[in-house]
């Protein structure tokens, strides 16, 4: 069979493999406990359902215009100015099936082959594949103090007469981390001078602890909105807990929407009608389903970060975002991928291995499910790396004994 090149070249996605491996064990009765899940468990917000309802009852469920409607872009133009003070016109605003397309799009409206995309790293998963699919060269950038906390120093190292885009996750998926406002007003100082477009994709920045802020790109931006190179990618997947209704959006200058919009038009048209609905309902409905997934997602972090505790020889940082943290076994299992199977083999625990995210010896570990799931599946992950937990262990109606040599 003959494959392209750019085909051939890109992998599964970790993430959505996993959630597949769930459903599988979880449909043959295992009990099986999911700390790898990219999802808030809460429901859809009631504006988002009653709306979408509305629409769905009429049975008129037509095509929607390429980059969005009226009504979804004018929402998004709201949530920019609520939330970043700047004000945009429709022609600034894209509306996409989920925050990937957005990025895809904008990828696929920037990059030549053989351009290079700066991302850091630990990164989330698709930044690399995505720079792939464009031709274009990834170039996962690590800081070099060990820390999840990349300096300008870090990029600037990087940076050939080819990078076209600098990709800043704010705060980062897997690591949970808020970059600081001296890194974001360095990187989006460093983009304009060096004419490198600026992606900001700020999909959890509600999502935020301990009264941290997550800075704000445009208060740094000094150029004219329609010569500025900042890209802003948002959407209502997490924190409106709306995964599954695949709406995401970028918000640029308005050369380049047209052309992302030109792009989208052949790829899928625009984000299904109905679903941009809800997204509408969302938007513009009542905000407290936000604060109230925040505190659960905050109480979460507490407890698991209690949990991993327990544990001997684990390094943490404790996420001060999202619903993932980023936990450095290595004094235990140097191969992520090993340690991610063992602990799904033994004791049916899914994680994500960190080299997924370009760092060995780290596991991904979600905190958006259950007390219960976080709890049991944590002394699950305990009893497995450290001998000295109890002989035996129940999971389900199973009874393990550890083996002793
Ligand atoms: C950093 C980041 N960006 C973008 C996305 C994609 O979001 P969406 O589900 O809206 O496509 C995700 C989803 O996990 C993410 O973690």
């Amino acid at each position: 069979m003959s494959i392209s090149l750019i085909g051939k070249s890109i992998g599964e996605s970790a993430t959505l493999k996993l959630n597949e491996t769930f459903a599988i064990l979880k449909a043959k009765g295992e009990p099986v406990i999911h700390l790898g899940g990219g999802e808030p468990k809460s429901r859809a917000p009631f504006d988002a359902i009653t709306t979408a309802a509305g629409l769905l009852n009429s049975g008129e469920i037509r095509y929607a215009p390429v980059d969005g409607t009226i009504e979804m872009k004018q929402a998004i133009i709201r949530y920019t100015l609520d939330n970043y003070k700047v004000k945009v016109n429709p022609e600034n605003v894209i509306a996409s099936s989920g925050a990937k397309q957005a990025i895809m799009v904008a990828m696929q409206a920037i990059l030549n082959p053989q351009d290079e995309v700066i991302f850091m790293a630990p990164y989330y998963v698709s930044y690399f594949d995505m720079t792939k699919l464009c031709g274009a060269i990834p170039v996962p950038v690590k800081a070099e103090d060990g820390t999840f906390h990349p300096t300008l120093k870090d990029i600037e190292q990087n940076v050939t007469s080819y990078t076209k885009l600098i990709i800043i996750n704010n705060p980062n998926n897997p690591t949970g981390a808020v970059y600081s406002s001296e890194f974001i007003s360095d990187i989006v100082k460093f983009c304009e001078k060096k004419g490198i477009y600026l992606m900001m994709d700020e999909i959890y920045h509600k999502l935020v602890f301990d009264g941290i802020k997550v800075p704000n790109p445009y208060d740094y931006v000094s150029k004219d909105f329609e010569t500025s190179k900042l890209i802003l990618i948002n959407g209502v997947s997490k924190v409106y807990a709306m995964t599954g209704f695949r709406i995401g959006w970028a918000v640029a200058n308005k050369k380049l929407i047209k052309v992302m919009s030109n792009i989208q038009g052949h790829q899928t048209s625009g984000p299904s009608i109905l679903l941009q609905k809800a997204a509408v309902g969302a938007l513009n409905g009542i905000q407290s389903p936000i604060e109230s997934l925040r505190c659960t997602l905050e109480n979460n972090r507490n407890v698991l970060m209690e949990q991993l505790k327990t544990i001997d020889g684990l390094k943490i940082e404790v996420p001060q975002a999202t619903f993932y943290s980023f936990i450095d076994f290595s004094a235990y299992y140097k191969d992520s991928t090993q340690l991610s199977k063992i602990l799904l083999d033994k004791v049916r625990v899914l994680t994500v291995p960190g080299i997924e995210f370009g760092a060995e010896g780290f596991l991904r570990i979600s905190f958006c499910g259950s007390i219960k799931d976080i709890t049991e599946g944590i002394a699950r992950i305990k009893w497995v790396i450290d001998p000295e937990s109890a002989n035996e262990l129940f999971i389900g109606q199973r009874k393990l004994v550890r083996e002793r040599n």
